[in-house]
């Protein structure tokens, strides 16, 4: 990709406008004035260190006002803006791809409403995810979404990339659960639309082409989220499965007996789970090598009836032998241990210098098959099984329950090469089976080239036209996915 010469240079007349419409702190600068503000280049790198933009200016808005004007002025300047959460994305959207300006929405951080009645929470965009979530927690609620960068994610950015998560089974889509979003249009318009309703038939629900708009038409600055009663009870089981088989029975049986009490049915196959162990150190929760393992969990109102429920389970699946082994967490510490060896996997597959990752949908029958496809691949290829090879392994892990898996291939370093080995021929094989290329992480700019193997011609134009008619200068996220 080269930089579009349509768009202008940054002067220090437009940092100068910046400046005193935010005050410097709010405008951070480097390599246009004298003075670096602060350290610009977290918001140039993305969270897996494969994409380094060269921003020079980030700005960091309080109000929407602020944004509308911070937006307006870049319109009319012909400025190229990228819209910045927690920068926790794992598609390369949220980092400039040459000189765009961050805007970043952290200091738009207040929760602004909560009804406990109805659950509907509004808040600002910048809210982080896990204190939206920890002040709901203070009044009996939950935030109907979970996962592993809730500390630093943003509301405004999981809305951005629609994102899935832990609790996807039991809560369902955001396209389901945000009911309402305050959001700046590139020439500074203001959509007004944080509604509580949660029903609303009158006409387009224009407010879904921003939940996984990844920042292509605006900028969402608000949301209004429908958030459920947090379940008093919550019990986690982790299992050990010796076939792929073993586990798709484990999650008919989990629906048909747990039903309405299954919250989280999380699949990590024996090599992910090898991986955290080495890289933390930490005992793992069974003993021996299984090549499957699952995370349970189950919420519900009344712990007397889910212990009865999930103990019956547990009962029928060691029994029928579906399930080799098994560990339920006594207390809080082991809920939370249990739940390290799931979330800590991102983390730790970077350990050796980064990942490719691949986040699929595929029809639960055939979704491993992809990782033992994918070993044979770079097995013939000379790749796996080498102590020296700069692909350490091919794992798969993700979310069971919405027939998404995590193809994940952890490397020494990114290295075209290897990557001409897994594209398009991941795509191709998810493409063959109707599955999706991105089910939960969005395009971003890593799978930009790759959309036509997801959506056909007539719907990438539809695309476009959208894209138009929102931003008509393209001056929103460019070089990404539209
Ligand atoms: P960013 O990374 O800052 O931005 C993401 C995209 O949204 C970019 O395109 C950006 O331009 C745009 N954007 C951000 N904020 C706004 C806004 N206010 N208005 C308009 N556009 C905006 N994803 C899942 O779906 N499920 C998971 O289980 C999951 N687990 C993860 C675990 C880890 C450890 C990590 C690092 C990531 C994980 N992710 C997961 C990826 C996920 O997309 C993000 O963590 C999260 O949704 C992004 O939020 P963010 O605030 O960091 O957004
Ligand atoms: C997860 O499920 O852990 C996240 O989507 C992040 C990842 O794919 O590694
Ligand atoms: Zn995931």
């Amino acid at each position: 990709v080269q930089r579009d010469s349509k768009y202008a240079q940054l002067s220090e007349d437009h940092v100068k406008y910046f400046q005193e419409l935010l005050g410097s702190e709010s405008a951070v600068v480097d390599g246009v004035s004298k003075d670096a503000t602060e350290d610009i280049e977290p918001f140039n790198s993305d969270w897996m260190r494969k994409y380094r933009g060269h921003t020079k200016l980030v700005l960091k808005p309080q109000t929407k006002e602020e944004v509308s004007k911070i937006l307006k002025y870049c319109n009319d300047n012909m400025l190229a803006v990228v819209p910045q959460g927690g920068n926790t994305g794992l598609v390369g959207g949220s980092v400039p791809v040459f000189d765009e300006i961050v805007i970043n929405l952290q200091k738009m951080n207040k929760i602004r409403s909560f009804d406990d009645v109805s659950g509907v929470l509004v808040a600002d965009a910048g809210v982080i995810l896990e204190v939206a979530d920890n002040f709901l927690a203070e009044h009996n609620a939950i935030f109907p979404l979970d996962l592993g960068a809730k500390g630093s994610c943003q509301i405004g950015g999981n809305v951005s990339t629609n994102a899935g998560g832990l609790r996807l089974l039991r809560y369902g889509s955001l396209h389901g659960n945000v009911l309402g979003i305050e959001a700046v249009l590139p020439d500074g318009r203001i959509i007004e639309d944080l509604s509580k309703l949660r029903k609303n038939n009158t006409g387009y629900d224009l407010k879904q082409l921003f939940i996984g708009g990844e920042g292509t038409i605006g900028i969402i600055t608000g949301v209004s989220i429908l958030c459920p009663q947090r379940s008093p009870a919550v019990n986690v089981a982790y299992f050990a499965l010796e076939s792929y088989e073993q586990v798709q029975k484990a999650f008919k049986e989990a629906k048909g007996q747990l039903s309405e009490i299954l919250s989280a049915f999380e699949l990590m196959d024996g090599r992910t789970q090898r991986i955290v162990h080495d890289v933390t150190g930490k005992k793992m929760p069974l003993d021996g090598d299984h090549p499957f393992y699952v995370l349970i969990e189950t919420s519900g109102s009344n712990a007397d009836h889910d212990s009865e429920k999930l103990q019956a389970f547990l009962e029928h699946v060691m029994e029928t032998e579906i399930v080799s082994d098994g560990v339920l967490a006594q207390d809080q510490t082991q809920i939370q241990e249990l739940w390290s060896c799931r979330e800590g996997v991102t983390e730790c597959l970077g350990h050796w210098g980064g990942t490719y990752k691949y986040d699929l949908s595929i029809p639960i029958a055939e979704m491993y098959q992809v990782v033992n496809d994918l070993r044979d691949r770079l097995t013939e290829a000379g790749l796996l099984g080498k102590e020296d090879s700069p692909v350490i392994d091919v794992v798969g892990y993700g979310h069971m329950g919405d027939a998404n898996i995590h193809l994940n291939i952890p490397v020494r370093g990114y290295d075209k090469k290897i990557e001409k080995l897994l594209e398009p021929w991941v795509f191709e094989w998810v493409q063959k089976r109707n599955g999706s290329i991105s089910a939960e992480h969005g395009l971003g700019i890593s799978k930009k080239p790759f959309i036509g193997y997801s959506r056909t011609e007539t719907m990438l134009g539809l695309m476009r036209q959208i894209k138009d008619t929102y931003d008509p200068n393209g001056i929103m996220n460019p070089y990404k996915y539209i």
